[in-house]
């Protein structure tokens, strides 16, 4: 064992030495022998844990609280993870890096304590998924684990062992540029989605081989953020905060999430990041997790920006007493410059910085990280490069659009029909475009842009040709640009405008059909983009217009991370696909997708609005005065949406019918079954989600007049019937009562109703008696 120092022979030193040395044995005697494939025996994890806490001084304990980003090699941050004074690392992608900043830790610190290498592997690592809001619209969990199990293996490839993700806000305000990191609206499908991000990233433990741990963000209430403007403080009533926000959160601490990451946002006036509430009352007390916290970037030192602490001092030590575990911060952090001098003040103590760090030093045990601290870049190599992930990632792209218009059949195309195709638009051919925002280690070259899907699917059989049309550009730069690299084109000049939208409108005309890829640039949407109108941007609506004037066939394909403005569109171009930001496989997922070699059966996970001015709109508020004027509030325009909460159509066509319920009474605590029937009345083989809410008619408080409580994603061969089953029990029937401010099952009637979309009739009734 190496020690930084030689003992010297006085009793404390020997003390130490002695604890160092059980801490050695501990570590040597339980756990060389604990196979990989086995979860890691509690009891001894603590023990551990509890050795090495033991052994370490108060700096090396601080010193695990403590992640800094390292976007490049840094000298400052070599010598700090030598000295045992950052317990991890963000933003280190490279594994030879890691293997390299992982040696100083272990080979240089007293106790060889492991770095824990954090990153965000939100929708893939190397192979890009579909971005989160499209893996919600297809209303498959299982989709989700296949997806974060291979964003998993990747990144822990690298030996990244720790992913920011998932991020769980619910948003129902699409200004919100961070809707697209999310699974939508609503708590019901955002805890489905939760549940399954963590298992595909954690696998069935923290520490199984290839999976890493997950981290739910950003706790809590931060896709509530006022006007939809990013970093902006939120009010959030606890009847919302209960039965909506905290919901997907708490499914990710149920399925056993190992860390959280507290918020930017300042929450009813006491910011996330200092909200003893959020951190210890709800997350430790109420839902007994033991993971760990960490914060969001910066945001302890934020906590002076708030005007909740005086100075970075305070800052630290009140993001501390509300239960942050470990500061992620950029340059410095507070902790370093407020926790050793609190202690010495008296303002904390020692066994309150141990409780913080324990949890973490658990995790690292867990991950496996004191025996496998390195990683084999020859297997990471292999796996980057695995074929399967990319068929899977184009699956899943294929699962995940949106059909929301198909006038007259036009979907699928023929592929005999088309001779002449014209593509059009700024994001039919940009790789950038396809993968969406958070991807880093996507490798672009790889990545398919519709055009080049459309290639690869038609080949001779069609001359496909493309003109960009319009360019498309932020007003106001995002900072994520450089971090892309993002070279963007020169503008062009008015003159240059007029051509290029010519050429397109020309190239339509000459072509038998045109094939539309419209929608915002990945940089207008995700972190720090967000939007005062959500109007196309630039002159898309314009060269749609002009392009749709040709009379000739015309498919709009869309790409997107929230409900954008298309209502002149969904009058007037027959057929629109949303296909998100479809990620590394999107352009052959697309070409599947319109030829029918796919079929479309994602259903939107969001209120698509008609325009701004109905923000924000969801399927689930409250009926209030007036219920039959519910789509008549504003007198210009109905105040319906444009398309309602699970929408989506598919090639086929489905019918719901025989919707039974077991009973139509039952006592608190008890459950029902609720059957239906699903038909494929169609001539293809299709999916359809049927999709089940429910509406409690009277209470202690007033409830939502609809609430999705359950749903299925059925695969139908043609003609094909299926009967689905819910249960409706204590789980799905219980709400927060602000009134009683307890949870709640109350005698009341309920309606039930059952179809593909949040409009579905089929109705019938149950009571809770009294
Ligand atoms: C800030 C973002 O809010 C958070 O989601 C992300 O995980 C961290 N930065 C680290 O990149």
């Amino acid at each position: 064992m190496k020690l930084r120092r030689q003992p010297s022979l006085n009793k404390k030193s020997f003390q130490i030495t002695l604890q160092l040395l059980i801490a050695a044995a501990i570590a040597s005697l339980t756990f060389s022998q604990t196979p990989a494939s086995a979860p890691p025996d509690e009891a001894a994890v603590h023990q551990r844990a509890d050795a090495l806490l033991k052994a370490m001084t108060l700096e090396e304990k601080i010193g695990q609280l403590s992640q800094l980003f390292d976007f490049r090699r840094s000298k400052a941050i070599d010598d700090a993870v030598a000295k045992g004074e950052l317990g991890s690392l963000l933003f280190v992608t490279d594994p030879a890096e890691i293997n390299r900043l992982q040696h100083l830790a272990v080979d240089k610190t007293r106790l060889h304590i492991p770095l824990i290498f954090g990153f965000d592997v939100i929708h893939g690592f190397r192979t890009i998924f579909p971005v989160p809001i499209a893996m919600a619209a297809s209303w498959d969990p299982s989709a989700a684990v296949k997806a974060q199990t291979i964003a998993a293996k990747e990144a822990r490839s690298v030996g990244i062992d720790w992913a920011f993700a998932p991020m769980l806000d619910i948003a129902r305000d699409p200004r919100w540029g961070r809707i697209v990191e999310g699974a939508g609206e609503d708590p019901y499908l955002g805890s489905a989605m939760a549940a399954a991000q963590v298992r595909g990233f954690q696998g069935d433990y923290i520490g199984a081989p290839d999976h890493i741990l997950a981290c739910m963000k950003h706790f809590a209430g931060y896709g509530a953020a006022i006007g939809g403007r990013d970093y902006d403080e939120a009010y959030i009533p606890e009847t919302l905060m209960q039965n909506v926000y905290l919901k997907p959160f708490h499914a990710a601490v149920k399925a056993g999430i190992g860390s959280a990451m507290s918020a930017y946002l300042d929450l009813n006036d006491v910011p996330a990041t200092g909200n003893r509430w959020l951190l210890q009352d709800v997350l430790r007390d109420d839902w007994k997790f033991t993971g760990f916290v960490v914060s969001d970037a910066n945001s302890i030192k934020s906590l002076q920006n708030h005007g909740y602490a005086k100075d970075v001092y305070e800052a630290g030590l009140y993001a501390f007493n509300a239960g942050v575990n470990m500061e992620m911060a950029i340059d410095f952090t507070a902790y370093s410059k407020s926790l050793a001098t609190a202690v010495e003040r008296g303002q904390i103590t020692t066994q309150q910085i141990e409780n913080a760090a324990r949890p973490i030093l658990e995790t690292k045990i867990r991950l496996g990280l004191f025996e496998h601290p390195y990683v084999n870049e020859a297997r990471a190599r292999e796996i980057l490069a695995t074929p399967e992930h990319r068929t899977a990632a184009r699956l899943a792209a294929e699962r995940t659009a949106v059909l929301l218009r198909n006038e007259k059949n036009l979907l699928p195309l023929k592929k005999d029909a088309y001779k002449k195709i014209a593509l059009i638009g700024p994001l039919a051919d940009s790789q950038v475009d396809t993968i969406g925002s958070w991807s880093f280690q996507e490798d672009l070259a790889e990545t398919v842009t519709v055009l080049a899907g459309l290639r690869n699917k038609l080949g001779a059989q069609a001359e496909v040709s493309y003109a960009q049309g319009v360019q498309i550009r932020r007003k106001i730069p995002s900072f994520f640009d450089a971090i892309f690299h993002l070279k963007p084109q020169p503008m062009w000049t008015a003159q240059e405008e007029k051509d290029e939208m010519a050429k397109a409108v020309g190239l339509a005309k000459n072509s038998d059909l045109t094939i539309l890829v419209m929608g915002e640039a990945q940089n207008m949407s995700g972190e720090a983009a967000s939007r005062e109108s959500l109007d196309l941007p630039g002159q898309e609506e314009k060269l749609i217009e002009s392009v749709a004037a040709t009379g000739k066939p015309v498919v709009l394909v869309l790409f997107n991370g929230r409900p954008l403005n298309i209502k002149w569109a969904a009058e007037h171009v027959p057929a629109i696909l949303d296909a998100w930001y479809p990620g590394t496989q999107g352009g052959n997922a697309v070409a599947n997708l319109l030829f029918g070699d796919a079929v479309p059966g994602g259903k939107l996970p969001v209120t698509w609005p008609r325009n701004v001015g109905q923000v924000p709109t969801y399927y689930a508020h409250n009926t209030t005065q007036a219920p039959d004027n519910q789509g008549k509030r504003y007198w210009e325009e109905e105040s319906t949406p444009l398309y309602p909460f699970g929408y989506g159509l598919s090639y086929s066509k489905f019918a719901f019918s025989n919707l039974k319920l077991s009973r139509s009474e039952i006592k608190r605590g008890e459950s029902l079954d609720v059957s239906v029937d699903v038909e494929n009345t169609g001539a293809v083989s299709a999916d359809q989600v049927a999709q089940l809410y429910i509406h409690q008619q009277y209470g202690s408080t007033s409830r939502p007049v609809r609430e999705l409580k359950g749903f299925e994603r059925v695969t139908l061969g043609a003609h094909e019937k299926k009967t689905v089953h819910f249960s409706l029990g204590n789980d799905e029937l219980t709400y927060w009562s602000t009134a009683t401010k307890s949870w709640v099952e109350e005698a009341a009637a309920f309606d039930v109703w059952v179809g593909g979309d949040s409009t579905a009739a089929l109705h019938a009734g149950f009571v809770i008696a009294k």
